[in-house]
Formats: C-alpha cells, structure tokens, sequence
C-alpha cells in the first residue's frame, strides 16, 4: 500500500519529536515535511532541534529542512503540536487552504463544529466535521485532541458513564515534558511541587464534558458531569498522574468498577488500527501502582493505567489514573484520530 504523506507542524518542540518518533515506521503515514519557528526554518531538522527521546532520530527526517510554518508546500494532512500562542492563526491558515489540521493545541478545542476526538470514547463526534466545512467556510478541516491530562482522565472516566456519573474531584501530578522544551527551569522544579500550571484547570470541566457528551442533531450535547481540578507540575520526565474522586447517581461496587475499566473498548479495537491498544484502559491490582516511571510507557504509551481504587467518604469512589503525556495525551493520540479518520474513509 502506497503510504500516505503527513507534514508535522512545531516539529521541533516536544510533542512534534514524538510524531517524528512514533510515525518513524508507521505502517500508512509517511513524514515528508516539517514547520517551524523563524528560529528553525531552513535548517536540517537534526540542527534546528534539540533532541530529547531515547530513541534515534529517524535518518530520513533528520536531513529534512524545517521550512515556514505556513501552507503551501506541505502535503494535505498535518499534525500539529505548535505552541498555542501561534496556533490559532497557522491551523487556521491551514485550512483555510484546504488541509486536513490535526491539533494538540487549545485553540479550537471548544468549537463546537470541531471534533475534541477520543477514538475509544466519541468516535461518532467526526460527523461533527460535516457542519465544520460551512460554519467556517475552510476547504480543510480541524481535528483536536484534548489537554494531555484530561485525556487521562476521560479514559478513566469513560468507561464508569453507564454508572450515571455526577461529580469528579480531580488532583494532577503532571510531568515536566508537559510544558514543552525547555519547558521549566529547573531551579523551579527540582525537589519540588508547583501547584499552578498556567489556564490548565479552567480546561477541565469543559473538555471532559464535551468529550464524554453524546452526539445529537447535528451537534455534541455536553455530559453533565462536574469536574473541580487542581493541577501541579512535579518532578517526573513522563507520565501525567491524576488522582481522582468520583460521585455516582447508582449505587456501585468495586467489582463492578474495575471490570468497567477493564473491558472497556472502542472502534480503534474494533478497526484492528495499528496504534490502537489491545486494552486502552487497565486495572492495576498492585496497590503502590500506577506510577509513571513504570507504567507510563505500556503498550507504547498508549493505554491508560488505573489503580488503587477504594471507596470515598466525601464523594463515592476514588482511584488513580496515569496516562503518557506526550504519547496517549498528544502525538500518539493524534496518530490513532488519523488512522481512524483513514479507515472511516474521511482523509
Ligand atoms: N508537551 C505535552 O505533553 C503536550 C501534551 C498535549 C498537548 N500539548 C500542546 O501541544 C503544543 C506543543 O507543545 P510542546 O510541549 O511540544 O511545546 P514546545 O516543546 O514548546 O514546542 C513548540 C513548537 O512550536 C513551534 N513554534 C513556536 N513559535 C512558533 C511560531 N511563531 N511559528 C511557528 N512555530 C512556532 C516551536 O518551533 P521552534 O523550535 O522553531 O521554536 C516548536 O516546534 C502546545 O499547544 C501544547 O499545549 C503538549
């Protein structure tokens, strides 16, 4: 089969080396042209970044030259891990001219003609990209992933809505590669907590809504879950930890609750796609698990880990979940919308 050609938008910066990671033996997309700041463009992609993944970069995109992030040459479909401060503006551009815009970035998330896309979990949201065209009058299309750590949360959270879930208190530990390269310095980080991450807790309660939220008419009716989040940087490398606890409209057992987690699948199981995870959510019986310096790579980074569950005398019923932030939470997540969006006959 003749691989189809991806452009990496922030190719650079954190999540845009692990597309250039994971997409390195992609069985369908191939990296053929990458964007950048001025700081990089026209410089070999091996001298314009700085590379921070244990494997090797890929020799052929190594000696690829970073180029304007701005269209035209690129191929149609994108993915995007720009800094939300340019972002609006260049997937904009994007589409506008005609692209297929994968984002990771906050900028569209809360459109309400742009899918905010969990294979797993709404798959069915893609229809909202049939009104996407005319509201916006693009010739492309965007496409988002949630924030790295809602998507962790919503993985656990997904599989527990058939309980009639009413309240999520949520407390996130998440790792130093979430704020980019070089991200924070480390006079601030080392041997410490930061219990402030800059417009992160405001995302909380709006993604996951609209992330869990049925498709109705034509549009996404928000779940009615509420969420209340506090979020902390910590010293880990990878791997957003979220501590959670959560209030049900049925009464509930802990049996019940961890073979919800484990049995939880979805059309990227269903479609066999080639980054999909055998088990995208999984119970830990261990009780000091999850933790991100051991679970956070599980099948590639690509499943969700939860653990500790015990019972909650506030709310229900609190557990642990951990999720791999730049893999499950940004590129690795934008890969599975596309191999969705290819299979489902959208690209
Ligand atoms: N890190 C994570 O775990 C994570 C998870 C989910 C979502 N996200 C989101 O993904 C996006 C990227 O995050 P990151 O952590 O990869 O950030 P990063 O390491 O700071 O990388 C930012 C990228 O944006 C590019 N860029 C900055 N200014 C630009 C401009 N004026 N024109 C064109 N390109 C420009 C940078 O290029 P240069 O190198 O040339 O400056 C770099 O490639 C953000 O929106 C972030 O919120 C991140």
């Amino acid at each position: 089969m003749a691989q189809i050609e991806v452009g990496i938008l922030g190719a650079t910066g954190a999540v845009g080396q692990q597309f250039i990671a994971l997409l390195a033996r992609h069985p369908w997309f191939k990296v053929t042209w990458l964007g950048a700041s001025q700081r990089s463009e026209g410089k070999p992609y091996r001298e314009a970044t700085a590379w921070r993944l244990p494997t090797p970069q890929p020799d052929d995109v190594s000696k690829l030259t970073v180029e304007q992030a701005a269209p035209g040459h690129a191929p149609k479909l994108v993915f995007s891990g720009l800094d939300s401060s340019v972002a609006g503006e260049i997937e904009g551009a994007f589409a506008r001219a005609g692209h297929l815009v994968i984002s990771n970035s906050k900028n569209y998330r809360m459109d309400t003609t742009v899918p905010l896309l969990i294979p797993e979990i709404n798959a069915d949201h893609l229809k909202l990209l049939d009104a996407q065209q005319a509201a916006r009058g693009w010739a492309g299309r965007i496409v988002t992933n949630p924030n790295c750590s809602v998507i962790a949360l919503t993985m656990a959270l997904a599989p527990l809505r058939q309980f009639g879930l009413r309240t999520a208190m949520v407390t996130t530990l998440q790792a130093i590669s979430g704020a980019g390269y070089p991200g924070v310095a480390s006079w601030d980080i080392l041997g410490n907590v930061v219990p402030f991450i800059d417009g992160e807790e405001e995302k909380f309660q709006p993604e996951t809504q609209k992330i869990l939220g049925q498709f109705k008419g034509g549009a996404v009716e928000p779940h009615p879950v509420v969420v209340s989040a506090t979020t902390t940087r910590v010293p880990v490398q990878n791997g957003h930890t979220v501590s959670v606890s959560a209030k049900f409209d049925q009464k509930v057992t802990p049996d019940a609750l961890i073979n919800a987690f484990n049995c939880f699948r979805g059309r990227p199981q269903e479609l066999q796609l080639p980054s999909a995870p055998p088990q995208p959510v999984v119970y830990l019986q261990e009780r000091n698990r999850p933790q991100p310096a051991l679970d956070a790579n599980r099948d590639g980074g690509m499943t969700v880990s939860v653990g500790r569950l015990r019972a909650c005398p506030v709310l229900d019923f609190k557990f642990v979940a951990l999720g791999h932030n730049t893999i499950r939470g940004a590129a690795g997540a934008a890969i599975l919308n596309a191999e969705l969006m290819h299979r489902e006959g959208i690209l």
